[in-house]
């Protein structure tokens, strides 16, 4: 894709599309004339979005899918593969714990955020590449975050699931580009978006569902984003990003000063101190 304009169409798949930045995605990709397959756990907000898309005149089909689960991503595969060869795949869903010492984290925390987080990208870049690999053409969008640039403590499970997901996009590329394949993956890093991600434990499954964060736990993970950037804001962004052909997509321009510091410690054997560290109290 080398303009916007030429959205017009294409036909784009969207996961954790029901909420914060995945519903920006798709209130962008419509008005642009994109048609839309959108994936979500969230069967009632996924028919809100819908309901709010067909309104407008986007060609929407909604796949409740659990990114974690690999066959009902290969269903949502299947879906998407019967509307039309697809263009655009954004591998947005995500979770995060509620902060605290990493010590504390159980291993069902563990597989939850890096099931939804890293292993949702897997399965989806395994679902999805193979037909546009065979096309040589299509555009894989992986999101991950501004703590792949910089790290944050107290969020062990989600920072770690970030940097393996930026590892996981630029092995991906690289093979790619080895195979001589047009197919681009691009990876977002969003900075603060005033979202629902503060609550993610409502989406988690009943089999590893674990410790409900505290009110005070939620507090300050709703401080860490709110002052953020919309998800409509982020996904514009991150769209301008596609079209320019950018491999990283940073929404927020002064996590670029966090990636400099960090690799400026690494020149010298030292960590930066963090710099936005979540309130721990
Ligand atoms: N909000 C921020 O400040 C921020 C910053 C950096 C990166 N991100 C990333 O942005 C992405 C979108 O998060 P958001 O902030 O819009 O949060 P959100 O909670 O508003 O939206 C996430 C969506 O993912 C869905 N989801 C959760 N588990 C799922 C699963 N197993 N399968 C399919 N869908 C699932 C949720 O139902 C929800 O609709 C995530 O990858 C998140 O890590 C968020």
């Amino acid at each position: 894709m080398s303009s916007i304009e030429e959205l017009k169409g294409q036909l784009a798949v969207v996961t954790g599309a029901a909420s914060g930045l995945g519903r920006g995605l798709c209130s962008k990709l419509g008005e642009q004339g994109a048609r839309l397959v959108v994936a979500d756990v969230e069967q009632k907000a996924l028919d809100s979005l819908a309901a709010d898309l067909r309104s407008k005149g986007v060609e929407v089909t909604t796949v409740l899918t659990d990114v974690s689960k690999r066959d009902e991503v290969d269903r949502l595969a299947a879906i998407a593969a019967d509307i039309g060869p697809v263009d655009l795949l954004f591998n947005n869903a995500g979770v995060s714990e509620a902060p605290q010492p990493s010590s504390g984290l159980t291993e069902d925390d563990w597989a939850w955020v890096l099931g939804v987080n890293l292993m949702g990208i897997v399965h989806g870049t395994s679902a999805f590449l193979p037909a546009m690999i065979e096309r040589n053409q299509g555009t894989i969008v992986n999101t991950a975050s501004n703590s792949a640039l910089g790290s944050v403590g107290f969020v062990a499970a989600y920072t770690a699931s970030k940097h393996a997901i930026v590892g996981f996009s630029e092995s991906v590329q690289y093979e790619l580009w080895q195979r001589e394949s047009a197919v681009k993956i691009v990876v977002s890093l969003p900075g603060a978006m005033s979202t629902r991600m503060a609550d993610s434990a409502r989406n988690r499954p009943a089999e590893a569902e674990g410790r409900k964060p505290s009110e005070a736990e939620l507090a300050i993970m709703t401080a860490h984003i709110s002052h953020g950037i919309s998800g409509e804001q982020a996904a514009e962004i991150v769209l301008a990003g596609v079209s320019r052909g950018d491999f990283y997509v940073v929404t927020h321009p002064e996590d670029l000063d966090t990636a400099t510091r960090r690799y400026e410690g690494l020149m010298t054997g030292r960590l930066a101190p963090p710099v936005a560290p979540i309130a721990t109290e």
